[in-house]
């Protein structure tokens, strides 16, 4: 079975104190994954390595940390930023990639994704790469195009082996931090669509290896429900990560 991933994005939230509090409240739940079944915690930068730790001592290849996010250079006079070697070289081994509030804030377009994709898989980093269309996108019925065009401007460069590792996670803007979840039917539409968009790319069996997260409103309610559908593997989560509670639930709602 393809990988099944539950996603936290911590954002720009939580102290480091209240983030080691919240890793021990869910790692203490205690998990029964399946082979296939992952969670990872995309933290900001200074809690990377104690995630690491917490997760790996507790659940090792099944939890992982991520970065939220890494300069598409290989080094140089880029004061603040933080490249993909270093964070391999800090055995991080994911990272998110073009979030849309990157996208918005820090302007960042398909093809700088496009160098942040190769920078990552460069250094042997998994990019979760954030792709979905803002309301008046899909208010004027054209998302599908919107959002092939960012697969395709930003990943379609790369050779099938390489495009295979990926994890994708369709975020529609309209439904983060809204509390307005696209509806299961919305969400399974949209990612048999994008997988459509992979195979016509690089062959069904590459497109098939791909997993790809539902983002936006994702919570223990409804989680089990939008992870049941055939392409949906899993989801990326924003608020309802910051709740214990509400997260293992997540994980536990992986199929
Ligand atoms: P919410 O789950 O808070 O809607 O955020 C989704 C998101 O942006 C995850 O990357």
């Amino acid at each position: 079975m393809r990988k099944q991933i539950a996603a936290a994005n911590w954002k720009m939230n939580l102290t480091y104190q209240q983030g080691e509090k919240l890793l021990d409240e869910i790692l203490k739940a205690g998990f029964d994954l399946k082979e296939h079944q992952y969670a990872l915690f995309a933290v900001p930068f200074p809690y990377l390595l104690m995630t690491r730790s917490e997760v790996e001592e507790e659940f090792s290849s099944h939890f992982a940390a991520a970065a939220q996010n890494c300069h598409h250079k290989k080094s140089g006079a880029f004061t603040g930023e933080v490249s993909a070697e270093m964070l391999h070289s800090m055995n991080i081994n994911y990272c998110v990639v073009g979030h849309s509030e990157r996208r918005e804030y820090n302007g960042e377009t398909n093809s700088i994704l496009a160098e942040k994709v190769n920078a990552c898989l460069d250094n042997f980093i998994t990019p979760v790469f954030c792709c979905g269309e803002p309301l008046s996108i899909r208010e004027s019925g054209t998302q599908n195009d919107y959002v092939a065009a960012q697969l395709k401007e930003s990943l379609f460069h790369l050779p099938a082996e390489k495009i295979s590792t990926l994890i994708i996670a369709y975020e529609p803007i309209w439904a983060i931090g809204t509390g307005k979840t696209a509806s299961t039917a919305q969400a399974q539409e949209m990612h048999q669509y994008l997988r459509s968009v992979l195979a016509d790319q690089y062959g069904k069996e590459v497109a098939d290896l791909i997993p790809i997260l539902y983002g936006g409103s994702v919570k223990a309610a409804n989680a089990k429900e939008l992870f049941a559908s055939p392409d949906v593997d899993g989801g990326l989560v924003g608020g309802a990560s910051l709740v214990a509670a509400e997260f293992v639930e997540i994980i536990r709602a992986l199929k």
